[in-house]
């Protein structure tokens, strides 16, 4: 499927008599809640704590406004980025979100199908239920996101395996050395991973492999366990990205910065780029809004540096707000989720499709002809 204009996608759907799939995200999710399990619903509908962030995540934007200049001449749009030789004919890219075998049985073949299709990278999760090589197998524009075990071998082979697949770049997410204080699967003692849910990486890795007794075919609790107790991974510090910059050719993008000091540590320390992100507001309950952390950053490392943005992205009006806030490119995490919930592979094309339309008929109408124009005095708080 190519992406239509907005224009077009709009017309298609007044002809139609109507829409065929859920418009606002909020009518995604209430859809997502219907089709899954009480269970995995809250997996990914929840955040920590009081879930203060993930409001707030939202909040900011709302916040933020748009003042949209008149007679630009936006006939011609192309809204199409470039982010570290990574190409989308739109300004966002799929979030890493693990264990969708938990929202759908396709789970990440049918995002990684649904990139493939419209040409929108995905950042495939080291949480995934679908081996790195199976995705690159669909053909998807793609990036690694890198859990950083404690275990340096089977880090160093998922990097090793996920270069030689293709996948573009690694993206160490530095928020999650642990996992956060989550009430809602705390209250349902909800961890899919112990159910081997969410372990492909491990059980195809055969550095992982080799320290098992049993195959995870012939006893799966023994080899959950085993991963899963290589997962906390507190003592890491800024000094160990030395040793992981020369595991690979790779650039290095690390996701989770909310401070301009850490952006600034992290580029000293060899990142190629930053995403600003707080994981949806499911680590650090009360930490900042991505999108407020989003003009820090960008204000502390400069015009030059690569910053992408993720945690509250809905609609298009999102992702034009992070533009003129400094982002280079967002990523979009739940909501593609609940387009697989909802639809499957067809499902995530539709959100896709959705938002890209709804983004583009916003910067028609903002004066934006492309990512260039959507600079600083685009938005006033
Ligand atoms: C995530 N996220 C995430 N991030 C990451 O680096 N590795 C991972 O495996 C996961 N897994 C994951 C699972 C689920 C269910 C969710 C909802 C999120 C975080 C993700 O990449 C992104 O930062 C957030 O989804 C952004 O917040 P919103 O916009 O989705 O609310």
């Amino acid at each position: 499927m190519t992406l239509d204009s907005g224009p077009l996608v709009q017309t298609a759907i007044y002809i139609a008599g109507g829409a065929e799939w859920p418009l606002a995200s909020e009518e995604w999710e209430e859809r997502a809640r219907a089709a899954l399990e009480p269970g995995a619903f809250d997996y990914v509908a929840g955040g920590a704590g009081a879930e203060a962030t993930m409001r707030a995540n939202l909040e900011a934007f709302e916040r933020m406004r748009l003042r949209p200049r008149m007679l630009v001449g936006t006939a011609e749009r192309d809204l199409s980025v470039e982010v570290l030789g990574l190409r989308s004919p739109v300004p966002f890219l799929l979030a890493p979100v693990g264990v969708l075998s938990i929202v759908h049985p396709d789970a990440e073949l049918a995002v990684a199908r649904a990139a493939a299709a419209t040409g929108v990278p995905l950042v495939l999760s080291s949480a995934a239920s679908t081996s790195l090589e199976d995705v690159a197998a669909v053909g998807p524009p793609r990036w690694y996101q890198l859990y950083w075990y404690s275990n340096r071998e089977i880090a160093a082979s998922l990097v090793k395996r996920a270069e030689q697949a293709g996948y573009g770049a690694i993206v160490l997410t530095l928020d999650t050395l642990m996992l956060g204080w989550r009430d809602r699967d705390l209250r349902r003692g909800y961890l899919p991973f112990l159910q081997g849910e969410g372990l492909a990486q491990f059980f195809s890795d055969p550095v992982f492999l080799a320290g098992l007794d049993t195959p995870p075919g012939e006893d799966v609790a023994t080899a959950s366990i085993q991963a899963l107790a290589t997962f906390p991974n507190l003592g890491l510090t800024w000094d160990d990205l030395a040793w992981l910059r020369e595991q690979t050719s790779l650039p290095l993008v690390v996701k989770g910065v909310l401070r301009g000091d850490d952006a600034r540590l992290a580029l000293e320390h060899g990142a190629a780029g930053i995403v600003v992100s707080n994981h949806g507001g499911r680590q650090v309950d009360g930490a900042v809004a991505a999108l407020d952390a989003l003009v820090e950053v960008r204000e502390e490392v400069g015009d030059g540096a690569v910053v992408l943005m993720d945690s509250g992205v809905r609609r298009g009006a999102d992702v034009l707000k992070a533009l003129a806030l400094g982002a280079d490119a967002v990523l979009v995490g739940r909501p593609y989720a609940y387009g697989l919930a909802v639809g499957g592979q067809a499902g995530v094309e539709a959100v896709i499709a959705q938002l890209a339309a709804e983004l583009d008929v916003t910067c028609a109408l903002a004066g934006v002809r492309t990512v260039a124009d959507a600079d600083r005095s685009l938005v006033s708080p």
